[in-house]
């Protein structure tokens, strides 16, 4: 059993997506939501794991090893307070559970940034990116992709530009995912995160603009 959870909590093993804005939330906006997206398994294990009332909370209870002549004073109880727990959920749900807010905030000025964290194999990269083959079980990058562009469309009275970026941090290197310089063995040390006043971002990713929601897309599948 495993379990991807949809949130802010940092980890090596994460995926992240930003929405870049100038304004800055109000600090009752600014809440940090949580979530827990619980893989679907063959059996699931109701002696394990117990959701609370309106799903809420999430509590999980591993039995303990008795081997003999052995004291194990491991901890056998964990009980989280979430925004919410996905069982069974689909991708459209979690979408409207996890992104759709966040994502048109994004287009009102606000920044947002959604994190997916969890073991290897929990569901990170299919909650995320989702199964490229299928449109129905495509993840939260695409749908956001599809909300921007059709707000976009929507404010005819504005002239808006998309560009856009994708940046993967692994073992604390940033890689550049859409840079059009080969890659040397030394990651691209050009690259560095950099504080101004306006907010934080990376100085030196390459920004490629994107004026339909298809141009997105091939940047976000051709990426590597
Ligand atoms: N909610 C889900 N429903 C159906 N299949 C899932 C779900 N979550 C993950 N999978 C499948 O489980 C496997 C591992 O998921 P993956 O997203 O690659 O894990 P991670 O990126 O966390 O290592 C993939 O084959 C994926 O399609
Ligand atoms: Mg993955």
């Amino acid at each position: 059993m495993s379990i991807p959870c949809i949130s802010t909590t940092s980890d090596t093993r994460n995926e992240t997506c930003w929405f870049d804005s100038k304004v800055t939330m109000s600090a009752k906006e600014n809440k940090v939501h949580a979530f827990v997206r619980v893989k679907p398994t063959a059996n699931f294990p109701e002696d394990m794991i117990k959701y609370g009332p309106d799903n809420k909370s999430i509590d999980i209870y591993i039995r303990r090893d008795i081997r003999k002549g052995v004291v194990n004073n491991k901890q056998t109880d964990w009980s989280f307070k979430l925004d919410g727990v996905l069982h069974n959920a689909s991708q459209d749900s979690v979408y409207d559970a996890v992104a759709r807010d966040l994502v048109s905030q994004a287009l009102n000025g606000y920044n947002g940034t959604i994190m997916c964290y969890g073991q290897t194999g929990a569901g990170k990269t299919y909650t995320m990116t989702g199964a490229t083959e299928s449109y129905k079980h495509r993840g939260i990058i695409p749908r956001a992709i599809q909300q921007v562009y059709r707000a976009v469309e929507e404010r005819i009275d504005q002239s808006i530009t998309v560009r856009m970026s994708y940046l993967e941090i692994y073992n604390e290197t940033l890689f550049d995912l859409l840079s059009t310089v080969p890659h040397d063995m030394s990651g691209d040390t050009h690259m560095a995160v950099v504080e101004y006043p306006q907010g934080v971002f990376v100085k030196g990713l390459s920004m490629h603009p994107a004026s339909h929601e298809e141009d997105a897309l091939n940047l976000l599948f051709e990426a590597r």
